[in-house]
């Protein structure tokens, strides 16, 4: 049976609010895939629809935008590798989209740099805490004490709060007007595509072209 305009179901994307959410629109619209409705600034809607092309998007926080495509609430999220790393969900990760290049390090001042040397008991803040724990005792085998912080983490080694924080360095300035520095570089970051485990079964042609169409235009 030929299926209609009708009967295609709509594809949902979840987009990590704030500097990602606009890149991954301007690629989208580099393919042909428009939200006119999510230009307008001045709107509190939360959800976007293309009727013609059977698509819907929605902003949302970007640690909670995994959660949304392992439950199917999203069949596609873009978000950074840092979050997907941090929330572990079930999710396919399937393609590295190239911006929002950045990278998770251990910073703190240059004193701290022996801490690091010697295995010994040290304080962590991160906005990570399961980075920071999977690098810490998976790779450096190394105790330490992780405190988790929402924001501003540079504060941490500033206050005494801890000895070293495990954040995103992306140009490095907020890390240098704090006197701080990058000590050791965990690994690299960039924004990424998921998908939902069942939506790449059941929509796998529409997510193939889709994957297709942002591969030649990377
Ligand atoms: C991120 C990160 C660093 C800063 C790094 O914070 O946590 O603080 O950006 O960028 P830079 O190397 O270009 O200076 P964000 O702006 O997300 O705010 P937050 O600290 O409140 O989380």
């Amino acid at each position: 049976m030929n299926s209609t305009a009708n009967d295609v179901r709509y594809l949902t994307f979840a987009l990590g609010k704030g500097r990602l959410a606009n890149k991954t629109l301007e690629l989208l619209e580099k393919i042909g895939i428009t939200c006119e409705e999510m230009k307008d600034k001045e709107s509190r809607k939360l959800i976007f629809v293309n009727e013609e092309q059977k698509l819907k998007f929605f902003l949302a926080k970007a640690s909670d935008v995994p959660t949304y495509v392992e439950y199917g609430a999203a069949d596609i999220g873009v978000v950074g590798s840092d979050t997907i790393m941090e929330e572990n969900r079930k999710v396919y990760e399937v393609l590295d989209l190239g911006f929002g290049k950045c990278r998770m390090c251990v910073c703190g001042p240059a004193s701290a740099k022996e801490l690091l040397q010697h295995h010994e008991m040290i304080r962590v803040a991160s906005k990570y805490p399961k980075i920071a724990k999977d690098y810490f005792y998976n790779q450096k085998h190394q105790t330490v004490d992780i405190i988790k912080l929402n924001g501003s983490v540079e504060l941490g080694p500033i206050v005494d709060l801890s000895d070293v924080i495990v954040d995103i360095v992306e140009t490095g300035s907020t890390l240098k007007e704090n006197g701080l520095e990058v000590l050791e570089v965990i690994c690299p970051l960039s924004a990424r595509m998921i998908v939902n485990q069942v939506s790449l079964k059941m929509e796998a042609d529409r997510i193939r072209n889709l994957l297709q169409a942002l591969k030649e235009e990377l």
